[in-house]
């Protein structure tokens, strides 16, 4: 199992999703995320895109597939479980679908799309992250993580779980220090997170003057200059783009170095 540096993400791609996926591993990414969750992902489509790569020679282990078990407030009529069956049920039975879209028999890494009870996890959460847990003892998961997350809900997952979180996977927001007391927790507890909407949940800064300055100093894109400062961060980045253009440029993030006062000055940019 690779450890990815990036990671595709394929919401909203619609029609699109297989081409798109396509791109993305031919522009070099090796990690994809999608979710049983038909009404904002078309995990099938990722799992035609798979089927053409592994196809042409590009081997499973090269890649980091990452699906989700969306809870039932999370999708439209399109439920891929019987909602009557128990939580446990219903997460092994998203998980066969899953497997199944993607023409795949082992995930990389499993998250929970979110927690069912807010500020802290409840009876709901638990079944279900047993269910994870039991998955992954039988070797069909790599992984497992939690998404939209706080950092009580991640703390009492990472203290009492049999098998605590490898990931989390968090919209980042530069107001909130970019997601800084989650991230804590994730450093506490050895948990990767991964961060998505950097781009679009921080418009103003990516626009901004501080950012502008980098990317004119370095050479790059504003886009580049937020990826690469997420990396020092030690934020595992998710990108959306259906350009493919933005999807090389994503990656060439990689290739530069941000001095450690120009990262110290975007960690409070919105602050
Ligand atoms: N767990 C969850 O609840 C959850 C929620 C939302 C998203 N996600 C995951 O996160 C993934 C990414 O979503 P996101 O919201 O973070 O998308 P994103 O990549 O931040 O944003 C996409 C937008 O940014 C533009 N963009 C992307 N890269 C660019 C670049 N290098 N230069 C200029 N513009 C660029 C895109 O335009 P172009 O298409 O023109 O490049 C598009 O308008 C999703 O696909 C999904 O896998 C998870």
């Amino acid at each position: 199992m690779i450890t990815p540096s990036f990671i595709y993400g394929t919401a909203w791609k619609e029609e699109r999703t297989t081409e798109l996926v396509e791109l993305a591993i031919a522009s070099g990414f090796k990690a994809i995320d999608t979710a049983g969750q038909p009404k904002h992902y078309q995990e099938d489509l990722v799992g035609a895109a798979l089927i053409n790569a592994f196809n042409a020679g590009l081997s499973r282990d090269s890649l980091f597939i990452q699906t989700k078990f969306t809870p039932l407030d999370g999708h439209d009529e399109r439920v891929p479980y019987d909602p009557s069956k128990t939580l446990a049920a219903q997460v092994r039975q998203s998980f066969e679908n899953s497997l199944a879209n993607l023409g795949l028999d082992f995930i990389d890494c499993y998250l929970l799309h979110g927690p069912y009870s807010h500020p802290y996890l409840g009876s709901s959460d638990w079944e279900v992250w047993r269910e994870m847990e039991t998955l992954l003892g039988e070797g069909k998961i790599g992984a497992i993580g939690i998404s939209n997350v706080n950092p009580m809900q991640l703390r009492s997952l990472a203290v009492e779980a049999d098998i605590k979180p490898s990931y989390v996977q968090n919209r980042c927001y530069a107001s909130r220090g970019w997601d800084a007391e989650v991230r804590s927790v994730c450093e506490e507890f050895g948990i990767v997170y991964q961060g998505f909407s950097l781009l679009t949940a921080n418009s103003d800064v990516v626009r901004g003057e501080t950012v502008s300055k980098l990317a004119a100093k370095y050479d790059k894109t504003p886009q580049q200059v937020i990826y690469r400062f997420a990396m020092h961060l030690g934020i595992l980045p998710l990108c959306g783009s259906t350009n493919v253009a933005h999807m090389s440029e994503a990656l060439a993030a990689e290739s530069f170095e941000l001095e450690s006062e120009e990262i110290a000055l975007l960690s409070k940019v919105a602050a």
